[in-house]
Protein backbone atom coordinates (compact mmCIF):
# COMPACT_ATOMS: atom_id res chain seq x y z
CA UNK A 1 0.00 0.00 0.00
CA UNK A 2 1.02 3.45 -0.69
CA UNK A 3 -0.03 6.51 1.18
CA UNK A 4 -3.42 7.34 1.21
CA UNK A 5 -5.19 11.32 -0.30
CA UNK A 6 -8.27 10.60 1.67
CA UNK A 7 -10.15 8.26 3.45
CA UNK A 8 -13.79 8.70 3.75
CA UNK A 9 -16.95 6.25 2.97
CA UNK A 10 -19.72 4.05 4.25
CA UNK A 11 -19.46 0.64 5.93
CA UNK A 12 -20.95 -1.80 7.41
CA UNK A 13 -19.47 -3.49 10.81
CA UNK A 14 -18.61 -7.61 9.88
CA UNK A 15 -20.72 -9.53 12.37
CA UNK A 16 -19.08 -9.20 15.98
CA UNK A 17 -17.01 -12.18 16.20
CA UNK A 18 -17.37 -12.84 20.40
CA UNK A 19 -20.73 -12.66 19.85
CA UNK A 20 -21.04 -14.93 17.01
CA UNK A 21 -19.14 -17.53 18.78
CA UNK A 22 -21.47 -17.25 21.96
CA UNK A 23 -24.33 -17.67 19.69
CA UNK A 24 -23.54 -20.89 17.83
CA UNK A 25 -22.12 -22.02 21.63
CA UNK A 26 -25.33 -21.07 23.29
CA UNK A 27 -27.47 -22.56 20.22
CA UNK A 28 -25.92 -26.11 20.50
CA UNK A 29 -26.89 -26.23 23.67
CA UNK A 30 -30.62 -25.76 23.39
CA UNK A 31 -32.50 -27.78 21.23
CA UNK A 32 -35.01 -25.21 19.88
CA UNK A 33 -33.89 -24.24 15.86
CA UNK A 34 -32.26 -21.05 15.84
CA UNK A 35 -31.37 -18.98 12.89
CA UNK A 36 -28.10 -16.48 13.47
CA UNK A 37 -28.15 -13.41 10.84
CA UNK A 38 -25.21 -11.37 10.42
CA UNK A 39 -22.73 -13.84 11.79
CA UNK A 40 -19.02 -13.06 11.94
CA UNK A 41 -17.25 -14.05 8.40
CA UNK A 42 -13.71 -14.86 9.64
CA UNK A 43 -12.25 -18.37 10.20
CA UNK A 44 -12.38 -18.46 13.97
CA UNK A 45 -15.99 -18.54 13.86
CA UNK A 46 -16.20 -21.62 11.22
CA UNK A 47 -13.60 -23.09 13.87
CA UNK A 48 -16.47 -22.92 16.58
CA UNK A 49 -19.32 -24.40 14.09
CA UNK A 50 -16.51 -26.89 12.92
CA UNK A 51 -16.46 -28.26 16.38
CA UNK A 52 -19.97 -27.81 17.51
CA UNK A 53 -20.77 -30.18 14.87
CA UNK A 54 -18.39 -32.84 16.03
CA UNK A 55 -19.95 -32.80 19.15
CA UNK A 56 -23.56 -33.31 17.58
CA UNK A 57 -24.92 -29.91 16.91
CA UNK A 58 -26.83 -29.36 13.32
CA UNK A 59 -25.22 -25.94 12.05
CA UNK A 60 -26.01 -24.86 8.35
CA UNK A 61 -24.07 -22.22 7.34
CA UNK A 62 -24.10 -19.85 4.25
CA UNK A 63 -22.97 -16.49 3.64
CA UNK A 64 -26.12 -14.74 5.89
CA UNK A 65 -25.55 -16.84 8.81
CA UNK A 66 -26.41 -19.92 10.44
CA UNK A 67 -29.28 -21.98 11.47
CA UNK A 68 -28.51 -23.93 14.72
CA UNK A 69 -30.75 -26.93 15.69
CA UNK A 70 -28.73 -28.03 19.09
CA UNK A 71 -28.20 -31.15 20.85
CA UNK A 72 -28.87 -30.12 24.09
CA UNK A 73 -26.53 -30.17 27.15
CA UNK A 74 -27.05 -33.61 28.15
CA UNK A 75 -27.21 -35.20 24.46
CA UNK A 76 -23.46 -33.70 22.82
CA UNK A 77 -21.50 -36.78 21.89
CA UNK A 78 -18.19 -37.59 22.48
CA UNK A 79 -15.62 -36.54 19.45
CA UNK A 80 -14.53 -38.88 17.17
CA UNK A 81 -11.19 -36.79 16.72
CA UNK A 82 -9.33 -33.81 18.05
CA UNK A 83 -11.66 -30.77 17.57
CA UNK A 84 -9.71 -28.19 15.80
CA UNK A 85 -9.98 -24.68 16.74
CA UNK A 86 -7.99 -23.56 14.63
CA UNK A 87 -6.37 -20.01 15.44
CA UNK A 88 -9.65 -19.09 17.97
CA UNK A 89 -8.39 -18.82 21.64
CA UNK A 90 -12.41 -18.05 22.22
CA UNK A 91 -13.41 -21.50 20.63
CA UNK A 92 -11.14 -23.71 22.80
CA UNK A 93 -11.22 -21.90 26.55
CA UNK A 94 -15.15 -21.68 26.06
CA UNK A 95 -15.06 -25.46 24.60
CA UNK A 96 -13.44 -26.38 27.35
CA UNK A 97 -15.89 -25.33 29.51
CA UNK A 98 -18.65 -26.93 27.70
CA UNK A 99 -16.73 -30.33 27.40
CA UNK A 100 -15.75 -30.26 31.16
CA UNK A 101 -19.54 -29.98 32.03
CA UNK A 102 -20.92 -32.06 29.44
CA UNK A 103 -18.23 -35.23 30.76
CA UNK A 104 -18.19 -36.55 27.29
CA UNK A 105 -14.53 -36.45 27.70
CA UNK A 106 -12.10 -35.22 24.17
CA UNK A 107 -9.46 -33.11 22.74
CA UNK A 108 -9.02 -29.31 21.74
CA UNK A 109 -6.42 -28.41 19.33
CA UNK A 110 -5.44 -25.71 17.32
CA UNK A 111 -2.73 -24.55 15.21
CA UNK A 112 0.75 -23.64 16.01
CA UNK A 113 0.00 -20.05 17.70
CA UNK A 114 -3.06 -21.30 19.70
CA UNK A 115 -0.89 -24.19 20.45
CA UNK A 116 1.12 -21.75 22.40
CA UNK A 117 -1.14 -19.92 24.54
CA UNK A 118 -1.58 -20.27 27.98
CA UNK A 119 -4.78 -22.78 29.16
CA UNK A 120 -3.60 -23.32 32.78
CA UNK A 121 -5.94 -20.25 33.66
CA UNK A 122 -8.78 -22.08 31.98
CA UNK A 123 -7.99 -25.96 33.03
CA UNK A 124 -7.18 -25.03 37.14
CA UNK A 125 -10.16 -24.30 38.03
CA UNK A 126 -12.12 -26.37 35.66
CA UNK A 127 -10.41 -28.85 37.59
CA UNK A 128 -11.14 -27.63 40.80
CA UNK A 129 -14.85 -27.51 39.85
CA UNK A 130 -14.05 -31.86 39.67
CA UNK A 131 -13.60 -31.73 35.57
CA UNK A 132 -10.59 -34.88 34.12
CA UNK A 133 -8.38 -32.39 32.32
CA UNK A 134 -4.86 -31.49 30.87
CA UNK A 135 -2.59 -30.35 28.98
CA UNK A 136 0.46 -30.96 27.34
CA UNK A 137 3.22 -29.20 30.03
CA UNK A 138 6.27 -27.78 28.12
CA UNK A 139 9.17 -26.37 29.43
CA UNK A 140 7.31 -22.76 30.47
CA UNK A 141 5.58 -24.27 33.33
CA UNK A 142 2.07 -23.74 31.82
CA UNK A 143 -0.26 -25.80 29.99
CA UNK A 144 -1.35 -25.86 26.47
CA UNK A 145 -3.23 -27.47 23.65
CA UNK A 146 -3.66 -30.01 23.14
CA UNK A 147 -6.22 -30.42 25.70
CA UNK A 148 -7.28 -33.45 26.96
CA UNK A 149 -10.79 -34.18 29.10
CA UNK A 150 -11.23 -37.66 30.10
CA UNK A 151 -15.46 -38.21 30.36
CA UNK A 152 -16.04 -36.88 33.68
CA UNK A 153 -18.56 -37.72 36.72
CA UNK A 154 -19.98 -34.33 37.07
CA UNK A 155 -18.93 -30.90 38.27
CA UNK A 156 -19.24 -28.99 41.40
CA UNK A 157 -19.70 -25.04 41.74
CA UNK A 158 -16.98 -23.25 43.23
CA UNK A 159 -16.29 -19.62 43.76
CA UNK A 160 -13.48 -18.52 41.33
CA UNK A 161 -11.48 -15.41 42.05
CA UNK A 162 -9.71 -15.10 38.53
CA UNK A 163 -5.70 -13.12 39.09
CA UNK A 164 -6.83 -11.40 35.38
CA UNK A 165 -9.50 -10.32 34.06
CA UNK A 166 -10.61 -12.21 30.93
CA UNK A 167 -13.76 -13.37 29.02
CA UNK A 168 -12.92 -16.34 27.77
CA UNK A 169 -11.97 -17.80 31.41
CA UNK A 170 -14.87 -16.50 33.16
CA UNK A 171 -17.49 -17.59 29.98
CA UNK A 172 -15.72 -21.12 30.10
CA UNK A 173 -16.26 -21.23 33.74
CA UNK A 174 -19.96 -19.73 33.51
CA UNK A 175 -20.37 -23.06 30.74
CA UNK A 176 -19.52 -25.32 33.05
CA UNK A 177 -21.18 -24.12 35.90
CA UNK A 178 -24.45 -24.83 33.56
CA UNK A 179 -23.97 -28.16 34.43
CA UNK A 180 -22.42 -28.23 37.80
CA UNK A 181 -24.03 -28.94 41.20
CA UNK A 182 -24.66 -25.73 43.16
CA UNK A 183 -23.47 -21.68 42.11
CA UNK A 184 -20.53 -20.95 40.22
CA UNK A 185 -19.40 -17.82 41.08
CA UNK A 186 -16.41 -15.75 38.72
CA UNK A 187 -14.98 -12.72 40.29
CA UNK A 188 -12.57 -10.28 38.26
CA UNK A 189 -9.89 -7.75 38.90
CA UNK A 190 -11.85 -5.69 36.31
CA UNK A 191 -14.94 -5.76 34.28
CA UNK A 192 -14.64 -7.85 30.96
CA UNK A 193 -16.90 -8.13 28.19
CA UNK A 194 -20.17 -9.36 29.60
CA UNK A 195 -21.75 -10.93 26.13
CA UNK A 196 -21.94 -14.71 27.67
CA UNK A 197 -23.90 -12.83 30.78
CA UNK A 198 -26.43 -10.95 28.45
CA UNK A 199 -26.40 -14.37 26.21
CA UNK A 200 -26.86 -16.67 29.07
CA UNK A 201 -29.80 -14.04 30.02
CA UNK A 202 -31.53 -14.64 26.19
CA UNK A 203 -31.46 -18.60 26.58
CA UNK A 204 -33.23 -18.06 29.86
CA UNK A 205 -30.09 -19.70 32.59
CA UNK A 206 -30.19 -18.18 36.00
CA UNK A 207 -26.93 -16.31 35.87
CA UNK A 208 -27.13 -13.25 38.35
CA UNK A 209 -24.57 -10.10 37.72
CA UNK A 210 -23.43 -10.03 41.70
CA UNK A 211 -22.15 -6.65 41.61
CA UNK A 212 -19.65 -5.14 38.85
CA UNK A 213 -17.30 -7.70 38.23
CA UNK A 214 -18.50 -11.01 39.79
CA UNK A 215 -21.11 -12.99 37.77
CA UNK A 216 -22.76 -16.47 39.48
CA UNK A 217 -25.00 -19.09 38.12
CA UNK A 218 -26.80 -21.64 39.85
CA UNK A 219 -26.64 -25.10 38.51
CA UNK A 220 -27.29 -27.49 36.94
CA UNK A 221 -29.21 -25.77 34.40
CA UNK A 222 -29.64 -28.60 31.46
CA UNK A 223 -32.40 -26.80 29.82
CA UNK A 224 -31.63 -23.51 28.18
CA UNK A 225 -33.89 -21.89 25.70
CA UNK A 226 -32.55 -20.61 22.34
CA UNK A 227 -34.60 -17.72 20.66
CA UNK A 228 -36.05 -18.16 17.01
CA UNK A 229 -33.73 -15.76 15.45
CA UNK A 230 -29.99 -13.84 16.77
CA UNK A 231 -29.13 -10.84 14.90
CA UNK A 232 -25.27 -10.21 15.26
CA UNK A 233 -24.08 -6.69 15.87
CA UNK A 234 -21.10 -5.35 14.29
CA UNK A 235 -17.80 -5.76 15.74
CA UNK A 236 -16.66 -2.78 17.35
CA UNK A 237 -12.54 -4.24 17.26
CA UNK A 238 -13.21 -4.48 13.59
CA UNK A 239 -14.90 -1.11 13.07
CA UNK A 240 -11.67 0.63 15.27
CA UNK A 241 -9.36 0.23 12.12
CA UNK A 242 -11.18 1.99 10.12
CA UNK A 243 -11.94 4.31 12.38
CA UNK A 244 -8.56 5.07 13.21
CA UNK A 245 -7.82 4.55 9.19
CA UNK A 246 -10.10 8.03 9.37
CA UNK A 247 -8.75 9.94 12.42
CA UNK A 248 -5.16 9.84 10.76
CA UNK A 249 -5.49 9.70 7.32
CA UNK A 250 -5.78 13.46 5.47
CA UNK A 251 -9.32 14.17 4.44
CA UNK A 252 -10.58 11.25 6.21
CA UNK A 253 -14.24 10.89 7.26
CA UNK A 254 -16.63 7.63 7.58
CA UNK A 255 -19.59 6.27 8.73
CA UNK A 256 -19.62 2.86 10.49
CA UNK A 257 -22.70 1.48 10.51
CA UNK A 258 -24.16 -1.61 13.32
CA UNK A 259 -21.09 -1.02 15.66
CA UNK A 260 -22.13 -2.90 18.91
CA UNK A 261 -21.53 -0.12 21.73
CA UNK A 262 -21.74 -2.42 24.49
CA UNK A 263 -20.21 -0.27 27.49
CA UNK A 264 -17.57 -3.20 28.33
CA UNK A 265 -16.14 -2.92 24.97
CA UNK A 266 -15.85 0.78 24.23
CA UNK A 267 -13.09 1.39 26.01
CA UNK A 268 -11.24 2.49 22.57
CA UNK A 269 -13.23 5.21 21.28
CA UNK A 270 -13.24 6.59 25.19
CA UNK A 271 -10.14 6.64 25.16
CA UNK A 272 -9.97 8.06 21.43
CA UNK A 273 -12.55 11.28 22.76
CA UNK A 274 -9.73 11.56 25.16
CA UNK A 275 -7.08 11.67 22.53
CA UNK A 276 -9.35 14.90 20.80
CA UNK A 277 -11.37 12.95 18.63
CA UNK A 278 -14.96 14.00 17.99
CA UNK A 279 -16.68 10.93 17.49
CA UNK A 280 -20.91 10.84 16.67
CA UNK A 281 -22.89 8.33 17.68
CA UNK A 282 -25.97 7.61 16.47
CA UNK A 283 -28.24 4.68 18.03
CA UNK A 284 -29.17 2.27 15.94
CA UNK A 285 -31.83 -0.87 17.46
CA UNK A 286 -30.78 -3.22 19.73
CA UNK A 287 -29.37 -6.51 18.32
CA UNK A 288 -28.96 -10.04 20.33
CA UNK A 289 -29.51 -7.72 23.39
CA UNK A 290 -26.84 -5.63 22.40
CA UNK A 291 -26.35 -1.68 22.08
CA UNK A 292 -26.04 -0.32 18.61
CA UNK A 293 -25.04 2.56 16.79
CA UNK A 294 -23.44 4.44 13.83
CA UNK A 295 -20.02 5.60 14.15
CA UNK A 296 -19.01 9.19 12.42
CA UNK A 297 -15.21 9.53 12.54
CA UNK A 298 -13.13 12.32 10.68
CA UNK A 299 -9.77 13.72 10.72
CA UNK A 300 -8.34 14.93 14.19
CA UNK A 301 -4.50 15.84 13.54
CA UNK A 302 -2.32 15.87 15.82
CA UNK A 303 -4.38 13.49 18.36
CA UNK A 304 -3.34 14.58 22.23
CA UNK A 305 -0.89 11.36 24.00
CA UNK A 306 -2.82 9.73 26.82
CA UNK A 307 -2.03 7.33 29.41
CA UNK A 308 -3.95 4.34 29.61
CA UNK A 309 -4.71 2.81 33.07
CA UNK A 310 -5.20 -0.88 34.06
CA UNK A 311 -8.64 -0.89 34.75
CA UNK A 312 -9.55 0.26 31.16
CA UNK A 313 -7.19 -2.24 29.41
CA UNK A 314 -10.36 -5.33 29.15
CA UNK A 315 -12.17 -3.06 27.56
CA UNK A 316 -9.87 -2.39 24.78
CA UNK A 317 -7.55 -5.74 25.09
CA UNK A 318 -7.89 -6.38 20.78
CA UNK A 319 -7.86 -2.77 19.98
CA UNK A 320 -3.82 -1.62 21.69
CA UNK A 321 -2.35 -2.72 18.66
CA UNK A 322 -4.48 0.24 16.16
CA UNK A 323 -3.93 2.42 19.41
CA UNK A 324 -0.29 2.62 19.01
CA UNK A 325 -0.28 3.17 15.52
CA UNK A 326 -2.88 6.31 16.82
CA UNK A 327 0.12 6.86 19.22
CA UNK A 328 2.59 7.90 16.50
CA UNK A 329 0.55 10.80 15.45
CA UNK A 330 -0.43 12.14 18.72
CA UNK A 331 1.73 14.92 20.79
CA UNK A 332 3.80 13.60 23.40
CA UNK A 333 4.28 10.47 25.49
CA UNK A 334 1.26 7.14 25.17
CA UNK A 335 1.77 5.19 27.95
CA UNK A 336 0.24 2.21 27.82
CA UNK A 337 0.62 -0.42 31.00
CA UNK A 338 -0.84 -3.10 32.28
CA UNK A 339 -1.13 -4.51 29.33
CA UNK A 340 1.08 -7.97 29.57
CA UNK A 341 -1.59 -9.91 28.27
CA UNK A 342 -1.05 -9.21 25.39
CA UNK A 343 2.31 -11.12 25.17
CA UNK A 344 -0.30 -13.78 25.18
CA UNK A 345 -2.89 -13.16 22.39
CA UNK A 346 -2.00 -14.72 18.57
CA UNK A 347 1.58 -13.13 18.73
CA UNK A 348 3.39 -11.40 21.35
CA UNK A 349 1.76 -7.92 20.29
CA UNK A 350 3.94 -5.45 22.65
CA UNK A 351 6.75 -7.07 20.89
CA UNK A 352 5.17 -7.21 17.34
CA UNK A 353 4.11 -3.54 17.52
CA UNK A 354 7.09 -1.76 18.98
CA UNK A 355 9.36 -4.10 16.30
CA UNK A 356 7.36 -2.84 13.49
CA UNK A 357 6.54 0.58 14.32
CA UNK A 358 10.34 1.39 15.46
CA UNK A 359 10.95 -0.33 11.57
CA UNK A 360 8.65 2.55 10.42
CA UNK A 361 10.75 5.18 12.08
CA UNK A 362 8.85 5.60 15.27
CA UNK A 363 9.93 6.15 18.37
CA UNK A 364 8.94 3.43 20.93
CA UNK A 365 9.98 1.75 24.04
CA UNK A 366 9.10 -1.49 24.69
CA UNK A 367 7.65 -2.33 28.43
CA UNK A 368 7.50 -5.63 29.90
CA UNK A 369 3.15 -4.87 30.26
CA UNK A 370 2.65 -2.21 27.60
CA UNK A 371 4.27 0.46 25.47
CA UNK A 372 5.95 4.35 25.52
CA UNK A 373 5.24 6.01 21.95
CA UNK A 374 6.18 9.41 21.09
CA UNK A 375 4.37 11.76 18.51
CA UNK A 376 3.41 12.94 16.13
CA UNK A 377 6.26 11.11 14.01
CA UNK A 378 6.31 10.87 10.13
CA UNK A 379 6.18 6.86 9.60
CA UNK A 380 7.84 5.44 6.39
CA UNK A 381 7.04 2.32 4.58
CA UNK A 382 8.61 -1.09 4.82
CA UNK A 383 8.12 -4.32 4.68
CA UNK A 384 6.29 -5.60 7.97
CA UNK A 385 5.62 -9.25 9.38
CA UNK A 386 1.97 -10.04 10.06
CA UNK A 387 3.56 -12.48 12.34
CA UNK A 388 0.49 -14.83 11.94
CA UNK A 389 -1.87 -12.12 13.44
CA UNK A 390 -5.07 -10.60 12.27
CA UNK A 391 -4.67 -7.57 14.30
CA UNK A 392 -1.31 -6.82 13.57
CA UNK A 393 -1.70 -7.26 9.74
CA UNK A 394 -4.52 -4.76 10.05
CA UNK A 395 -2.78 -2.09 12.42
CA UNK A 396 0.38 -2.13 10.30
CA UNK A 397 -2.11 -1.51 6.93
CA UNK A 398 -3.52 1.67 9.03
CA UNK A 399 -0.12 2.78 9.47
CA UNK A 400 1.00 2.13 5.81
CA UNK A 401 -2.07 4.18 5.10
CA UNK A 402 -0.35 7.48 6.06
CA UNK A 403 3.10 5.79 5.77
CA UNK A 404 5.72 7.76 3.03
CA UNK A 405 6.76 5.34 0.58
CA UNK A 406 5.49 1.66 -0.06
CA UNK A 407 4.19 -0.57 3.06
CA UNK A 408 4.09 -4.52 2.32
CA UNK A 409 2.67 -6.31 4.71
CA UNK A 410 3.84 -10.20 4.60
CA UNK A 411 1.24 -12.57 5.99
CA UNK A 412 -1.90 -9.54 4.77
CA UNK A 413 -4.24 -12.90 4.64
CA UNK A 414 -4.28 -13.18 8.56
CA UNK A 415 -7.08 -10.52 8.68
CA UNK A 416 -9.21 -12.89 7.21
CA UNK A 417 -9.43 -14.60 10.65
CA UNK A 418 -11.67 -12.24 11.63
CA UNK A 419 -12.47 -9.46 8.72
CA UNK A 420 -12.34 -11.09 5.75
CA UNK A 421 -12.57 -8.12 2.64
CA UNK A 422 -10.48 -5.84 5.24
CA UNK A 423 -8.32 -5.34 2.16
CA UNK A 424 -10.47 -4.56 -0.56
CA UNK A 425 -12.47 -2.39 2.17
CA UNK A 426 -9.41 -0.09 2.90
CA UNK A 427 -8.86 0.00 -0.49
CA UNK A 428 -12.20 1.31 -1.51
CA UNK A 429 -12.30 3.94 1.07
CA UNK A 430 -8.93 4.84 0.51
CA UNK A 431 -9.34 5.38 -3.14
CA UNK A 432 -6.76 2.82 -4.03
CA UNK A 433 -4.12 3.23 -1.98
CA UNK A 434 -4.08 -0.75 -1.25
CA UNK A 435 -3.50 -3.40 -3.83
CA UNK A 436 -3.83 -6.78 -2.70
CA UNK A 437 -1.42 -9.38 -4.03
CA UNK A 438 -0.20 -12.80 -3.86
CA UNK A 439 -0.92 -16.03 -3.64
CA UNK A 440 -4.72 -16.49 -2.39
CA UNK A 441 -3.98 -18.51 0.81
CA UNK A 442 -5.61 -19.14 3.70
CA UNK A 443 -4.46 -18.30 7.38
CA UNK A 444 -2.78 -20.94 9.09
CA UNK A 445 -1.82 -22.86 5.58
CA UNK A 446 1.65 -22.53 6.31
CA UNK A 447 1.28 -24.24 9.17
CA UNK A 448 0.48 -27.65 7.65
C1 LIG B 1 -12.58 -12.55 23.95
C2 LIG B 1 -11.97 -12.10 25.09
C3 LIG B 1 -10.66 -11.43 25.11
C4 LIG B 1 -10.26 -10.95 23.71
C5 LIG B 1 -10.51 -12.00 22.65
C6 LIG B 1 -11.98 -12.37 22.62
C7 LIG B 1 -13.89 -13.25 24.06
O1 LIG B 1 -9.67 -12.34 25.54
O2 LIG B 1 -8.91 -10.57 23.71
O3 LIG B 1 -10.13 -11.52 21.39
O4 LIG B 1 -14.56 -13.43 23.04
O5 LIG B 1 -14.25 -13.62 25.19
P1 LIG B 1 -9.40 -12.64 27.10
O6 LIG B 1 -10.55 -13.35 27.64
O7 LIG B 1 -8.18 -13.53 27.10
O8 LIG B 1 -9.16 -11.35 27.77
Amino acid sequence: MVRASGFSGTADAPGDKSISHRALIFASLATERCAVSHLAPGADVRSTAACLKSLGAQIEMDAAGAVVTGCGLTRLKAPAAPLDCGNSGTTIRLLSGVIAGSGVGGVLDGDESLRRRPMKRVLDPLRAMGARAQGFRGAGGDETAPLQFEPGKGLTGQRHELPIASAQVKSSLLLAGLSANGRTTVLEPHQSRDHSERMLKAFGAPVQILEERAVSIDGPCLALKAPAHLHIPGDASSAAFLVAAALIAPGGEVEIRGVNVNPTRIGFFNVLRRMGATLELTPEPDRAGEPVAAIRAREASPLLSTELVSGEIPSLIDEIPILSVLATQARGWTTIRGAAELRFKESDRIAQMARGLTAMGAEVEELDDGLKIRGPCKLRGTRIDAASDHRIAMSFAVAGLIAEGETFIHGAEWADISFPGFFQLLSRLSGGAVSVRGEERQPGERDK
